[in-house]
C-alpha cells in the first residue's frame, strides 16, 4: 500500500473515530442530562451520526480510489457492516426528528411525544453501541 493510500485512510480513520466518540458520548451524555441541558448533546450526537453517515462510505472511497474496487468482504464482515448502517440510518433520523422545529414530523399526541422524547437517547445509545461493537468483527473479518 503507498504512503498515500495509508495517509488517506488514517485521516478518514480519525474522523471515524471522533464521529464514534460523539455519537456514543453525544448520546449517553443526553440520556443523563437535565432536561433543559439535553439539547446540546443532542447536536453533539447528531454531528455524529453524521459524521459516522460521511466517513464510513469514504472509507470504502478510499479504497475505490486507490484499489479501483471496494474492499472484497463477505459473511460476518458483510453482516457487520449491514448493522453498522442501520445503526446510522435509525440514529441520524431519531436525533433529527428529535431536535426538528417541524411539528408534522412528531407524534401529535402529548402523551406519544412524551415517550418519544424519554426513548430517544436509551435508542440512540443502544444504537451508538450496537455499531461501535459491529465495527470490532467488521475490523476482525474484514
Ligand atoms: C454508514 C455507516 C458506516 C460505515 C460504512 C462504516 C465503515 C467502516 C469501515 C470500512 C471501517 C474500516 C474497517 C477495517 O478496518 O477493516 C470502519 C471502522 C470503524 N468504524 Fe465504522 N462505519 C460506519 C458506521 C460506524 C459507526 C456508527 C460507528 C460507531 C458508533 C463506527 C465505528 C468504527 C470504528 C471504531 C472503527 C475502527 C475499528 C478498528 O479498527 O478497530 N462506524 N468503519
Amino acid at each position: 500500500m503507498s504512503v498515500a493510500q495509508n495517509l488517506a485512510y488514517s485521516a478518514v480513520q480519525a474522523v471515524h473515530n471522533f464521529g464514534a466518540v460523539a455519537t456514543v458520548g453525544g448520546s449517553i451524555a443526553a440520556m443523563l442530562a437535565a432536561p433543559e441541558a439535553r439539547r446540546k448533546f443532542a447536536w453533539l450526537a447528531l454531528a455524529g451520526w453524521t459524521t459516522q453517515a460521511v466517513s464510513g462510505p469514504a472509507l470504502g472511497l478510499v479504497s475505490y480510489y486507490f484499489d479501483h474496487r471496494f474492499p472484497d468482504i463477505a459473511g460476518i464482515a458483510i453482516a457487520a457492516l449491514t448493522i453498522k448502517i442501520i445503526c446510522v440510518a435509525l440514529g441520524f433520523t431519531l436525533v433529527a426528528a428529535y431536535l426538528c422545529p417541524c411539528e408534522r414530523y412528531l407524534p401529535s399526541c402529548a402523551y406519544c411525544l412524551e415517550r418519544f422524547r424519554r426513548l430517544v437517547w436509551p435508542t440512540s445509545t443502544t444504537l451508538a453501541v450496537t455499531a461501535l461493537t459491529a465495527a470490532a468483527f467488521l475490523r476482525w473479518f474484514a
